[in-house]
This record gives structure tokens, sequence and C-alpha cells, in this order.
């Protein structure tokens, strides 16, 4: 079998043209405009050209972008007092603070300082025991990408068995409540589980979250099982720098039904899911009905 590639690029783009269709009419309709804050501490390059992404997505769809680069140096205090200004200012509905922050400032303080409503990454406690307990949330944008995609290839995924390997608070324990909600069973396996090949060979849905450059292999794939690869490692190969997954493709695709590739897989969903995410706390801000499809 020759898995069928799930295009994320695609689906990001069409995620994104929903987006900004909701958009142009809350602005018509309501007058508002949906407003998206991000603050990022420090000058790690990887987080710059986040930052810079997120900001270029946010004003393609219509929404207001308000972007706080602050040196790596800033305290604490500053970092917090900036969130409570964020947290109360009414043209702000979703605050990101990009991670990782520099090592002297406190992570879980600072994102349990944002109002839950405006915690658009799905990061606050508050919302990690909202989505634990089946609960209206703001979910994490990776998952909630995967999701996106999982329901779109299966349609309904009741019932179906769901392996999810890693279990890190922002892709793996998310992952696994979604799925739960969506009424899989779900296993989450990671780096000391037994006979791991053989828990994954289980799934009809394989949610490959661990950060190992090519770690989940063919032999591992249940045959047309669906393949979702999270994984974005850079590697050198052949004297060249190379992106892959935590997924081995070409071995993984020669058994799978469906494989999302890396790039182009789950990476762009983040961006769109973000965005669908500062759509749906402005809704919910404003008592308008949600956004249909772009919630969990
Ligand atoms: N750094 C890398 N990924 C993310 C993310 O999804 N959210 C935040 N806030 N920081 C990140």
């Amino acid at each position: 079998m020759t898995a069928k590639v799930i295009d994320g690029k695609a689906f990001a783009a069409k995620v994104r043209a929903e987006v900004a269709a909701h958009v142009a009419r809350l602005q018509e309709e309501n007058g508002l405009t949906p407003g998206l804050a991000v603050v990022l501490v420090g000058e790690d390059p990887a987080s710059q050209v986040y930052v810079r992404n997120k900001h270029a997505s946010t004003i393609e769809v219509g929404m207001a972008s308000f972007e706080h680069r602050l040196p790596a140096e800033t305290s604490e205090a500053t970092l917090l007092s900036l969130i409570d200004q964020l947290n109360a200012d009414p043209k702000v509905h979703g605050i990101l603070v990009q991670l990782p922050l520099p090592g002297h400032l406190n992570s879980e303080l600072v994102i349990n300082r944002i109002d839950p409503a405006k915690d658009v990454d799905g990061f606050h406690i508050s919302n990690v025991g909202l989505l634990g307990t089946g609960q209206k949330s703001m979910v994490p944008c990776t998952p909630l990408g995967c999701l996106m995609m999982l329901r779109d290839h299966h349609g309904k995924l009741a019932g179906l068995n769901a392996v999810v390997v890693g279990r890190s608070n922002i892709v793996g324990k998310p992952m696994a409540q979604l799925l739960l909600g969506d009424s899989c069973t779900v296993t989450i396996a990671h780096s000391r589980t037994k006979d791991l090949a053989e828990v994954c060979r289980r799934a009809d849905i394989l949610v490959a979250a661990v950060g190992r450059p090519e770690m989940i292999t063919g032999d591992m794939v249940r045959p047309g099982a669906t393949v979702i690869d999270v994984g974005i490692n850079r590697i050198e190969r052949d004297g060249k720098a190379k992106l892959v997954g935590d997924v081995h493709y070409e071995s993984a695709a020669a058994v799978a039904g469906a494989i999302t590739p890396v790039p182009g897989g789950v990476g762009p969903m983040t961006i769109a899911c973000l965005l669908a995410n500062t759509l749906t706390a402005c809704c919910r801000a404003n008592g308008l009905a949600e956004p249909k499809g772009l919630t969990a």
C-alpha cells in the first residue's frame, strides 16, 4: 500500500481562508476586529522566525497583531505587568508568550498569569483542567490541527484505536485528551514504553510526537493506519541540512493508509489553529456564536 498524503499546507490554507471569511463578517456585522498579542522575550533565532510568521499570518486574515519584543534580561515583574496590561486590553482577544523563555523567568508563573479566556495556546492550568474534564476550553494549537486533519480524513473517529507516542504537555497529553473526547480508545506511549513497536502496531491512528528523528519506522505501523507526524527535526544527511519528522517517512508511507509529510503536514496547521483560537476567543468574549469546525 502507498499511503495517501495528507496535505497540511493546503488544509491550513483552507482553515486560514475560513478564519479570514469569519473575521470579515465580524467586522461587517459587529464592528469587531480580533486581536492577537505575541510576546517575545530575548533573541532566540528560531523564536524570532516563529513570531515573524505569526505576525504575517495574523495580518493576512484581517486580524490585529500586537507584537511585544522585550530584551532577554527583562525581569519577571516587567513581563507579568505587560501580561496584566494585555489581559485588561479589550482590543486583545488572544495572548501568546513565545516559549522557551530565558532561564531566569518562571514559564509556569508567566503562562498562568494570562487570562484563561485569552490563552490561545491553551497552556494555562485552567484550560488544561477544562480539556481534561471534557469542558469547553482553549485547546493547544498543534493537537487541534492534528484533530482537524484526522476528522477530515476519517469523518467520525469513535471506536478507533489511537496511539500517541510522546507525553509532552504541549502535544502528547492534550492530543490524547482530544482523541478521547472523540471517543477513540487511547494509549499514550513514550520512551519507557515496553515493546513500543507492538503498541504502535495496534493503532488505527498513530500520532508521533517524541522529538526523535525518524524513530517510528514502517514495521511499527499497522497496514492502512493513519500516521500523523508532529516532529520537526533538523538533521544533517550527506553533508546537507534536512528537515525530518519523528516518522521514517518512506518505510511508513509504504504501509500506512494515510500520512502527513514533514515539512508540509502538521507544521502549517499550528499557526492556522492559533488564528482559529484567536477568532474563537473573540467570539466568546463578545457572546457571539463560535466558528463551526474550527474548535474541538
Ligand atoms: N514555542 C514553540 N512552539 C510554541 C507554541 O506552540 N507556543 C508558544 N507559546 N511557544 C512555542
